[in-house]
C-alpha cells in the first residue's frame, strides 16, 4: 500500500433515464442518460448539457438517449456517454490505474449481446476487472434488502423505460415480470391528457414537471402529501396563441389511470404466480418500491388497497440501484450472481 490506493472502483448504475456512478462511497455522477451528438456523430454533450437540448436542437445536432425501453437500443452511444462521465470524476491518481474495477446494473431485460456491449464499453472507459448486476438485484440491495436469505423479497424498481417487478430469495430471482409502462409513459400519458383536455400543446420537459410535482396514483391523497396545483403554459392547439391552465392532482391521477392499472395488473399476474412460501415472506415483509416512480404520490398506497400488502418505498429511491450496485461492488468476491462473462 502507497500513500494511495492503485485500485479504483466505481459502481454504475445505468439506467434508462439516469447514470448514477459511486466512488468511494460517494454519489460522484448523476445525469440524464442523455448525450448529444454532431452530424459527424462526435460527442458535443452530455448528461445535464445534453438533456438541455431536447426538442430545441437545430439540424446540425440531434440528442440520443442510448437506452430504451429498458435496453440498450445503442451501443455506441452508451459507450460515448460512460467514457464522458468516468473522465469527469475526479479522483486521486488516474483512473485508468493497472486496477480499476466496476459493477454496472443493467437493466434485466438485457440480452448477451448487450452485456457484452456494455462490458466492451467499460473496458474502452478503463474498466480492468468488470462485473454487470441485474437491476432487480441491485435495487433490492439498495433498499436494505437481505437478498441472500431463504427469504421471499419483493422489489418494484419503476424507471424510466421499465417497471421491473421481482421477488427475490437466495441470491437469485425466482419470479420476475418486466413492463414497458413506467416513467416515460407517465409523461406521455400527460403529455396527451394536457393536449386532448385542455387544448395546450406542451413538450416532454414540461410534462415530466406536471408528473413531479403534481403526479398522483389515486384521485384522493392524505391530506399531508396533497400537492399546490400547478400552472403551465404553452400553445393553444386550436388558435396557436400561448394559453395557462391551472392542473391538480386529481386530473393526473386520471390521466396516469391505464397506465397504472396496467402496473396493478402485472404485480397482480407475479404475485399470482408465486411459490406460497415466497408469497407468506411478502406478505410479513411487504414490498419495496424503487425507482423515480416510487415517488408518484399515493402509490404505495394504491397498490396496497389493490393487494392487501404493505408497501414500503426505498430511502431515495432514485438512488436506491446505484447504492445496491456499490453494495455489491464490496462484496464482488462473495456474491454469485453478478455477472462476469
Ligand atoms: N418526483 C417524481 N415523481 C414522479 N416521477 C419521478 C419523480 N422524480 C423522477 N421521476 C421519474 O423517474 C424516472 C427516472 O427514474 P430512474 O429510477 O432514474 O430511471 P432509470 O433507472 O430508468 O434511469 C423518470 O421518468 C422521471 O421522470
Ligand atoms: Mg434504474
Amino acid at each position: 500500500m502507497g500513500f494511495f490506493s492503485l485500485t479504483h472502483e466505481l459502481a454504475i448504475d445505468l439506467g434508462t433515464a439516469n447514470t448514477l456512478i459511486v466512488y468511494n462511497d460517494e454519489v460522484v455522477v448523476e445525469e440524464p442518460s442523455v448525450i448529444a451528438v454532431d452530424r459527424q456523430g462526435k460527442l458535443k454533450a452530455y448528461g445535464h448539457d445534453a438533456a438541455r437540448y431536447i426538442g430545441k436542437c437545430p439540424d446540425h445536432l440531434h440528442t440520443i438517449r442510448p437506452l430504451q425501453n429498458g435496453v440498450i437500443a445503442d451501443f455506441d452511444a452508451t459507450e460515448l456517454m460512460l467514457k464522458g462521465m468516468i473522465s469527469r470524476i475526479k479522483t486521486t491518481g488516474s483512473l485508468f490505474s493497472p486496477s480499476l474495477k466496476m459493477v454496472i446494473c443493467i437493466p434485466s431485460g438485457s440480452t448477451n449481446v448487450e452485456i457484452r456491449a456494455v462490458r466492451e464499453s467499460a473496458e474502452h472507459a478503463g474498466g480492468r476487472e468488470v462485473a454487470m448486476i441485474l437491476e432487480p438485484m441491485a435495487a433490492a440491495l439498495g433498499a436494505g434488502l437481505d437478498v441472500i436469505a431463504p427469504e421471499g423479497n419483493m422489489i418494484i424498481d419503476i424507471g424510466g423505460g421499465t417497471s421491473e417487478i421481482a421477488c427475490i430469495s437466495l441470491g437469485g430471482i425466482v419470479c420476475y415480470k418486466s413492463i414497458n409502462i413506467a416513467g416515460d409513459v407517465f409523461t406521455s400519458d400527460i403529455k396527451n391528457y394536457v393536449r386532448q383536455q385542455h387544448n395546450i400543446r406542451i413538450g416532454e420537459r414540461t410534462a415530466e414537471l406536471i408528473k413531479c410535482k403534481i403526479g398522483a396514483a389515486l384521485p384522493e391523497l392524505e391530506p399531508d402529501e396533497v400537492p399546490e396545483d400547478l400552472s403551465i403554459s404553452g400553445p393553444s392547439v386550436l388558435t396557436s396563441l400561448p394559453q395557462t391552465v391551472t392542473l391538480n392532482y386529481s386530473e393526473i391521477a386520471y390521466a396516469l389511470e391505464d397506465s397504472l392499472s396496467k402496473l396493478d395488473q402485472a404485480l397482480m399476474a407475479v404475485l399470482t404466480d408465486m411459490p406460497a412460501e415466497l408469497y407468506t415472506d411478502v406478505v410479513k415483509n411487504g414490498v419495496y418500491l424503487a425507482g423515480g416512480g416510487a415517488l408518484i404520490k399515493g402509490l404505495a398506497k394504491r397498490l396496497s388497497d389493490k393487494t392487501g400488502l404493505q408497501f414500503h418505498i426505498a430511502e431515495d429511491p432514485l438512488r436506491a440501484v446505484v447504492r445496491g450496485t456499490n453494495i455489491a461492488l464490496k462484496n464482488m468476491d462473495r456474491y454469485s450472481f453478478l455477472i462476469r462473462a
